[in-house]
């Protein structure tokens, strides 16, 4: 089998991320069935990319376990299998926790976390049945923020920090079957996310100056700077799809490599500081 009859499926593919892979993944001569909560804006986006024997272009409410369950049964109709899944469809609500409504964080959570689980529920079927054996790859975009709790970005972080939790449990569950999953954890890209991928808060709380400072910073300073170019990050992810034994965590841009191995190191510090009073509460042996 060529690696190019692999068949992607790829999740929030009108805009940013998503849609620079499925440019990269036609130009290569993949199969790729594209996820978007609208499917003209999809076809539009891919301009001259758009070719209908290679790309579904499929309209998928994420959030509706039914909708999804379609979405994996039109790809199996068209390609007759799945072999990479890239879940990168997500957002960011911005503003202080406080501030954050009921219903604010929990469509957060619908879209970046509760959406993975329905593309897993019903595609894993598919990739365990699958018996090519270049062995079926996950990938579920994370962010650095899924690391490092940020300020302005506490609802999204705790988002991404669930994201690599189901990531890291769905690798151990699915390396019997030769299946990976690899959380990757972008930096900051040239992408629509600060723009209409940001949902700021409802409310707004004076008290919080400082985390009003981290949102104007974000939306008028950093959105348009970002270091990461999509169309790189792009070509990682086909690469990374190659990789026979790859890494579970994958920090993307020189940003996020650099803001993981200051956190990790400061973990470390923190552990060994505290290890005395950590190790305090066995029973007595
Ligand atoms: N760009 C960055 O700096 C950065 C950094 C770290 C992590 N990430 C992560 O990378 C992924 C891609 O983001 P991006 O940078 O490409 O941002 P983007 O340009 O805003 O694109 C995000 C994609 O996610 C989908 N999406 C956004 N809001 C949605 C909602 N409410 N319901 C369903 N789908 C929704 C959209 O799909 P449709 O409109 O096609 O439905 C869109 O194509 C996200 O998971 C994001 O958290 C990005």
């Amino acid at each position: 089998m060529s690696e190019t009859n692999r068949v992607w499926y790829v999740t929030g593919a009108s805009k940013g991320l998503g849609l620079s892979l499925v440019q990269k993944l036609v130009r290569a001569g993949y199969s790729v069935a594209a996820t978007s909560r609208n499917k003209q804006e999809l076809i539009q986006n891919l301009g001259s990319w758009y070719n209908a024997d290679k790309v579904l272009a499929l309209q998928v409410d994420l959030t509706s376990d039914e909708s999804v369950e379609k979405s994996i049964k039109d790809t199996v109709a068209k390609f007759g299998t799945i072999d990479v899944i890239v879940n990168n469809a997500g957002y960011s609500l911005v503003g202080s926790i406080e501030a954050s409504s009921a219903e604010e964080v929990k469509k957060n959570f619908e879209v970046n976390v509760f959406a993975i689980f329905n593309v897993m529920r019903h595609a894993l079927p598919i990739l365990r049945a699958n018996k090519n054996p270049t062995r079926p790859r996950i990938m579920n975009i994370s962010s650095i923020g899924g690391l490092v709790g940020f300020q302005a970005f506490g609802v999204y972080s705790s988002t991404k920090f669930a994201v690599n939790g189901l990531s890291e449990s769905l690798d151990s569950e699915l390396a019997p079957f030769g299946i990976r999953c690899i959380c990757v954890l972008p930096g900051y890209f040239r992408t629509s996310f600060l723009e209409s991928g940001a949902t700021t808060t409802k409310k707004t709380i004076s008290e919080y100056t400082e985390v009003q400072k981290v949102v104007d910073n974000h939306l008028n300073v950093i959105n348009n700077n970002q270091a990461g170019d999509p169309n790189k990050a792009a070509e990682v992810f086909i690469e990374l799809s190659k990789i026979p034994s790859p890494p579970k965590h994958f920090f993307m841009g020189s940003d996020s490599y650099s803001m993981a191995i200051n956190a990790y190191k400061g973990a470390n510090e923190e552990l060994l500081k505290w290890k005395d009073l950590s190790c305090s509460t066995d029973f007595p042996k």
